[in-house]
């Protein structure tokens, strides 16, 4: 008997399709009547698969009283409610390492793109403004100081590519590591003391809006801020105000507070640099992720335990 999984987030065909072969899919996300569906099957459901974004409200794991699994497409599960899994005793697994170079790549992508001005200087050639007037000059990046919040694996990597351009690393988190880039204890220090600070850190409670105003104003105009996180680390408003004002000097994010709606006004500026939520998004690493995360599933259900649990039920 194949077992049901319940499906919370849109899912690329290499996932689903092999998901669909092995187990007794139900497509909550795409559901137009998801009551009823929970009525119907939710008593027999004992695993469920969301994105990385997805925010699974513990209302709606009270309906899945046979549930013993949830596979998180992703590496960030901050829309898990973990403590209340932990006490069910539900397992989480996620997908890291496997998109750890992609989204530092990013990463060092927005730093390029914003220190050297790549999208304004792309936007100037194919409007032909060449012809016309000098390209505007930019910011030589090696020497410049990188300020990493959360040295953890993407992080670290992160660390590792832009060290290779000359820059200089300091990061912060909650506790100094076994490692050669100077610790900064608060965060406000590690901002004004930088001229990129990279936010790098799991998403959820603990960092809601830990990057607000008066970080902001710590970076300030010497400052860029870039984000391949999670929306919800930075006060969003208090971004867009510090942009509007050029109190920093710009951002670089591919993450959003509400993706994928961002406000209007950060639309509008050119000290910004936004990518649609891409950091994992090369077929390699999707592939991948996808594999693991079926691959979490079976190994559970094939009774041999689970591949990555997260740290916090290990
Ligand atoms: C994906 C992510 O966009 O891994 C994460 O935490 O945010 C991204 O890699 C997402 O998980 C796809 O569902």
């Amino acid at each position: 008997m194949q077992p049901d999984i319940i499906v919370t987030a849109p899912l690329p065909a290499f996932l689903y399709d092999p998901l669909k072969a092995d187990y007794r899919c139900h497509d909550y996300y795409q559901s137009s009547h998801k009551p009823g569906l929970l009525a119907a099957e939710g008593a027999r459901v004992r695993g469920l698969v969301q994105g990385g974004g997805t925010v699974t409200p513990t209302e709606l794991l009270e309906e899945l009283p046979k549930l013993e699994i949830i596979s998180v497409f992703g590496v960030g599960y901050d829309g898990v409610p973990v403590a209340y899994c932990k006490e069910r005793g539900l397992k989480v697994t996620n997908t890291p390492d496997v998109l750890t170079d992609d989204v530092a790549d990013v990463a060092l992508g927005l730093i390029l793109m914003t220190g050297r001005g790549f999208v304004r200087l792309n936007r100037f050639v194919q409007a032909g403004e060449w012809e016309k007037r000098a390209p505007e000059l930019t910011t030589k990046l090696s020497g410049r100081k990188v300020g990493v919040l959360g040295l953890g694996r993407i992080g670290k990597a992160i660390a590792q590519r832009v060290s290779a351009m000359g820059m200089a690393v300091a990061y912060t988190g909650r506790k100094p590591q076994d490692v050669s880039y100077e610790y900064v204890r608060d965060l406000k220090a590690l901002a004004a003391a930088v001229d990129f600070l990279i936010v790098a850190c799991p998403g959820g409670a603990a960092t809601k809006n830990i990057v607000n105003a008066e970080v902001l104003a710590a970076l300030g105009k010497k400052g860029t801020l870039i984000n391949i996180a999670r929306g919800s680390i930075v006060d969003e408003p208090a971004l867009v105000a510090a942009l509007e004002a050029g109190a920093i000097k710009g951002a670089g994010l591919d993450v959003f507070a509400d993706e994928p709606r961002i406000p209007a006004r950060l639309l509008g500026l050119e000290n910004v640099v936004l990518l649609p939520h891409v950091g994992s998004a090369t077929r390699e690493t999707r592939q991948a992720m996808g594999d693991l995360c079926k691959a979490n599933l079976d190994a559970y259900f094939a009774g041999k335990g689970v591949l990555t649990l997260i740290p916090e039920l290990s």
